[in-house]
């Protein structure tokens, strides 16, 4: 399958998918969402592939931010008898299966936002993050003002949002925005390796993984804890647990089923 805006591989088990709009600096408009969900669900779709990577093409950015040129001429009733954004919800966000963002240079307003719809972001050293919207006369629209706040906190969240200010890979990484930062040069080599790593796990345990940790994120503390329980109870039915175990006992590499 091909697509406009972004180019998509299978290596081994792992999918990359690249934003591929370098001369707008990967800037997100309405095509970019079109290819990105497909993309995404083809991926979450293929027994294959077990882990994937979101980065953008060219050195200067992962992602510039949502469209301005799309949205310069676009009115209030545009926006909501559209549902501007809600796409990101349901063909971003919905994935089940893991995925990482590898981020280098900028990463501004609706680019901060995709990456923060990642499960988690490593960073390159020119990586840098920010909420600009303010300056355009608007707000983030694709989770900006929930995500980044429940990752580095409300002081800095409100700052970034309220000065546009761009936070560098250093202090994203303090923060707890991005999980590491590598050398620019050696990105997509890492995360590429992390994801084979993820991609090795049995993929039932890793798509409940992801759930599980998700759901930190969006309950409160009981309702967590209780869903933790109840998802790690059905892995412990599947076949996979029984080879993991066993594997473990008879010091031997396990050898996944995936149900
Ligand atoms: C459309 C963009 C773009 C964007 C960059 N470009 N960002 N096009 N939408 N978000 C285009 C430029 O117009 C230019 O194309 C080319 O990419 C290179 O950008 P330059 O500005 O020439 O590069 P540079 O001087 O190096 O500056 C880089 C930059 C700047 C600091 C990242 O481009 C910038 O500030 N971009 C906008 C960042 C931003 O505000 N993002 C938030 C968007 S709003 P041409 O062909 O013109 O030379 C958002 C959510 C809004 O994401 C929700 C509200 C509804």
């Amino acid at each position: 399958m091909t697509y406009e805006t972004i180019l998509v591989e299978q290596r081994d088990a792992v999918t990359l998918i690249t934003l591929n709009r370098p001369q707008a600096l990967n800037a997100l408009n309405s095509q970019v969402l079109a290819d990105l969900s497909a993309a995404f669900a083809a991926y979450d779709a293929d027994p294959t592939q077990r882990c994937a990577v979101l980065t953008g093409s060219g050195e200067k950015a992962f992602a510039a931010g949502a469209d301005i040129k799309e949205m310069v001429e676009k009115e209030a009733a545009d926006f909501f008898l559209e549902d501007f954004f809600s796409g990101w919800q349901t063909g971003v966000v919905a994935t089940r299966k893991p995925w990482i963002a590898a981020v280098q240079g900028f990463a501004l307003g609706g680019g901060c936002e995709l990456a923060m719809m990642a499960d988690f972001i490593i960073a390159g050293d020119t990586a840098k993050f920010g909420q600009p919207e303010i300056k355009l006369g608007v707000a983030p629209g694709m989770g900006g003002s929930q995500r980044l706040t429940r990752a580095v906190g409300k002081a800095k969240a409100m700052e970034m949002c309220l000065t546009g200010r761009m936070m560098d890979a250093a202090e994203a990484e303090r923060s707890g925005l991005v999980s590491r930062i590598v050398p620019a040069a050696d990105l997509l080599e890492e995360a590429l390796k992390t994801a084979a790593t993820i991609a090795a796990m049995p993929p039932m345990a890793s798509m409940i993984n992801k759930e599980m940790v998700n759901i930190a994120f969006e309950t409160g503390l009981a309702q967590g804890l209780l869903t933790e329980r109840r998802l790690f109870q059905i892995l412990t039915a599947t076949q996979d647990k029984k080879e993991g175990m066993t594997a473990f006992v008879e010091k031997r590499p396990g050898v996944w089923k995936g149900r």
